[in-house]
């Protein structure tokens, strides 16, 4: 296990493993995930429905192994190398968090995703409580630093809209604060979450 999946080892046993499996059941046909880090969301990804499945990271890791048919792709979400209209699924697991540049990520995953296509994401976004939303802006400018640019005072969910992706669940989760999964109308019937 390396630095990173160790790290968030606790979180991710029990609490983030089965938010990931649910978000990947509407992973299907060409799939994009951008920032796969470690890979973490690999295992939760149902071969079958899968025709290739491209991982983009800002540089590649040789640790990550998986039975996917996957082609492993070095770039920036900000400039995505691919073709417009080209993936039935763009997956992003904490990653807006930390790009460099949030509305041009979010309009070249629009771009990229064909019409009908699911955009799935998790990610953490600033608080609705304004308490914590205040507390958020105070540490941000330090946990930016040492959390490797990771953003706590995002609101992503307005520049979905604005860059063509309709948003058919976001889910708010208290405290933890993950809104999470906003496939495109294809999917609408197929999602039922409270
Ligand atoms: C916190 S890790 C998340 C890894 C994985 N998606 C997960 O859910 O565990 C963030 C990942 O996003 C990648 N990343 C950060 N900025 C990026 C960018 N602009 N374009 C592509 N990947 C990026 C990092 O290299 C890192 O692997």
């Amino acid at each position: 296990m390396n630095f990173y999946d160790g790290m968030m080892y606790p979180l991710e046993k029990k609490w983030l493993a089965e938010k990931r499996e649910w978000l990947m059941q509407f992973v299907k046909g060409e799939v994009l995930e951008i920032g796969y880090g470690t890979g973490t969301n690999f295992k939760f990804m149902n071969t079958d429905a899968i025709d290739h499945l491209t991982a983009l990271d800002t540089a590649e890791n040789d640790s990550v192994h998986s039975d996917l048919p996957i082609k492993f792709v070095t770039g920036t979400v900000e400039a995505l190398p691919f073709e417009d209209n080209y993936f039935d699924t763009v997956i992003e697991t904490l990653v807006l968090c930390s790009v460099q540049e949030l509305e041009r990520s979010i309009s070249e995953i629009s771009r990229v995703l064909k019409p009908g296509g699911a955009f799935v994401y998790m990610d953490h976004v600033l608080p609705n409580d304004a308490g914590l939303a205040k507390a958020f802006k105070v540490i941000n400018p330090l946990w930016s630093k040492v959390a490797n640019g990771c953003q706590l005072v995002r609101t992503p969910k307005a520049l979905f809209e604005r860059n063509g992706l309709e948003i058919v669940e976001a889910i708010a989760l208290e405290r933890v604060y993950l809104i999470m999964a906003s496939p495109l109308s294809a999917f609408k019937d197929a999602v039922n979450v409270q």
